[in-house]
């Protein structure tokens, strides 16, 4: 049984499903650094519908001409999810949500405001009976589109409860199908939040016209606690994001809100039409389109999740696996670390591979995976599955980068100064340096700065090894910032240099392509200003 059905333990009812709503291309992706490109958003898009989620919020529509483009497009290839948009109160933005969803077969707007009193005062500068007016006017506007209104209380935790209850029913009555009760700032506790949905259900008197959402933020590490408590109390939806990935410290994490409802089914007694062996699939993916490293003891999804390293726990654990773990790794998707291929390998087993791993190649992008599979294998003679991933995550990463590393020589060691000579190939065209710096990769950044000259702050850089062994992959994370806006990227090398020069390329690319959206944007803008 791979979804979180608890029909093994008794008939499952309605009442007790949990509408799993993800937002990982929208408040995940909203975060600084965590930008995808539109190639990438769809790629997450088809794997949040396979795996059984209920609601995609595929993006903010009105934000940017990416944003729009994303989420029209993922509603023209959804299957079974509901896609949905994000809107401010204003009917600019509900109207441009409208276009952008229109394609999809079930569709949906999500429209929101602040009701608190610090939001109202200083972000919005309006009294609450001019909020409590627009709450009415923004929902009846998006019924106008669809039948499936969500309504949000920005800031509801810190809202007063009478404004909160008035606000609700006023939301209802307009046509709001579903009412969320977002924990913006991350401020709320189990018990408090508990309080708060079963206050709602009870105190307004149209509340059982309506479904009931959770929306945590995990500023106090609650996130994923406050949303099960907010179930408890009869909240039926939950909003998440794969690895917990959102605004500042994130949301909750799709895949331990998932898994919590379905290993302790006994006191959680509720269930979702999530396929849980896909979890992993889907934690990879996301973290490789962000570039955000999933943390090594991350639940469900850590790479030490499953690992039993002391001495007492490993004499458990061949005993009988219930010694030390409470759900096995295949329910989530976790394959036995396997040494898969060498360089006899063929094409066909590389690509039952990718299958296995949920990868979907075909055309140019399989045959260039081949290709550098075949030369990773001449180098590297044992071959995991981690190793093939990083080469497709990298492969489908960097697909449309404008700018590539050819070659890169090092001179290092302790008599500086350390010197890179780099070869790059700039829109087919190529072109060569050579740098100083202090240490390695200072002159190999020097030198790919000298090649392509920007004005982007380098944030990060971290390094980590994709096996075990000193023959393993390096992997690397660069962040660079531009004009206040972040991007990371991430690139995978026998040499620790060389992913560290495609890292840093990488992200570099995605600001150029940023640059180019803006700059078409603009054009297109000044275009219909003029005729
Ligand atoms: O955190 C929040 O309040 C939000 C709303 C837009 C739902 O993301
Ligand atoms: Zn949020």
């Amino acid at each position: 049984m791979s979804s979180t059905n608890p029909s093994a333990k008794g008939n499952p009812s309605d009442k007790d499903r949990v509408v799993i709503f993800d937002t990982t291309l929208r408040d995940g992706e909203q975060c600084p650094g965590a930008t995808m490109t539109h190639e990438e958003k769809l790629e997450v898009a088809q794997l949040l519908d396979d795996m059984g989620v209920d609601v995609i919020e595929a993006g903010f529509p009105i934000a940017s001409e990416g944003d729009f483009a994303a989420v029209h497009e993922i509603a023209k290839r959804s299957k079974n999810a509901v896609i949905c948009g994000l809107a401010r109160a204003g009917f600019a933005d509900i109207d441009r949500c409208a276009e952008a969803i229109k394609p999809a077969r079930r569709k949906r707007i999500h429209t929101f405001i602040s009701t608190s009193p610090v939001h109202m005062k200083y972000k919005l500068q309006k009294e609450p009976h001019e909020v409590y007016e627009m709450v009415i006017a923004q929902v009846t506007r998006a019924r106008g589109y669809t039948d499936d209104v969500e309504w949000s209380a920005e800031d509801a935790t810190r809202t007063e409860h009478d404004f909160l209850c008035r606000c609700v029913e006023a939301a209802i009555k307009a046509g709001a199908t579903t009412i969320n009760i977002p924990d913006t700032v991350g401020y709320t506790v189990p018990e408090e939040y508990f309080a708060l949905i079963r206050m709602l259900r009870e105190r307004v008197p149209n509340a059982d016209k309506a479904r009931f959402s959770t929306h945590c933020h995990n500023d106090l590490g609650m996130a994923v606690a406050n949303s099960l408590a907010g179930v408890k109390a009869g909240a039926r939806q939950i909003e998440c994001t794969i690895n917990g990935i959102g605004e500042r410290a994130g949301n909750a994490a799709l895949e331990e809100v998932v898994m919590a409802m379905r290993v302790r089914n006994d006191v959680l007694p509720f269930w979702t039409g999530i396929n849980t062996t896909m979890l992993t699939r889907a934690s990879k993916l996301v973290s490789a389109a962000t570039s955000f490293p999933v943390q090594y003891n991350k639940a469900i999804v850590g790479r030490n999740a499953f690992a039993h390293e002391s001495g007492i726990h490993q004499d458990g654990m061949l005993k009988n696996a219930q010694t030390y773990e409470i759900m096995t790794p295949e329910s989530v998707g976790v394959k036995q670390t396997s040494l898969v291929m060498g360089k006899h390998s063929g094409r066909h087993a590389f690509m039952h591979k990718l299958e296995e791993l949920g990868y979907h190649l075909a055309g140019n992008q399989l045959e260039d995976a081949f290709v550098r599979f075949k030369a990773l294998a001449d180098r590297k003679k044992q071959i995991y599955d981690e190793d093939i991933e990083a080469l497709v995550d990298e492969e489908i990463a960097h697909a449309h980068d404008r700018v590539k590393v050819l070659s890169l020589t090092v001179i290092a060691g302790t008599q500086g100064p350390q010197s890179a000579t780099l070869t790059l190939d700039i829109d087919g065209k190529h072109v060569t340096t050579q740098a100083f710096g202090n240490g390695p990769v200072d002159a190999t950044f020097k030198a790919i700065r000298a090649l392509v000259p920007h004005e982007a702050v380098l944030e990060l850089y971290q390094v980590h090894a994709v096996t075990e062994g000193t023959d393993a992959q390096a992997e690397v994370s660069v962040r660079l910032s531009e004009n206040g806006r972040a991007v990371t990227a991430r690139g995978a090398d026998l040499d620790t240099l060389v992913a560290s020069a495609k890292a840093y390329l990488g992200a570099l690319n995605k600001l150029m392509s940023r640059r180019g959206r803006a700059a078409a944007a603009e054009r297109r803008i000044h275009s219909t200003e003029v005729g």
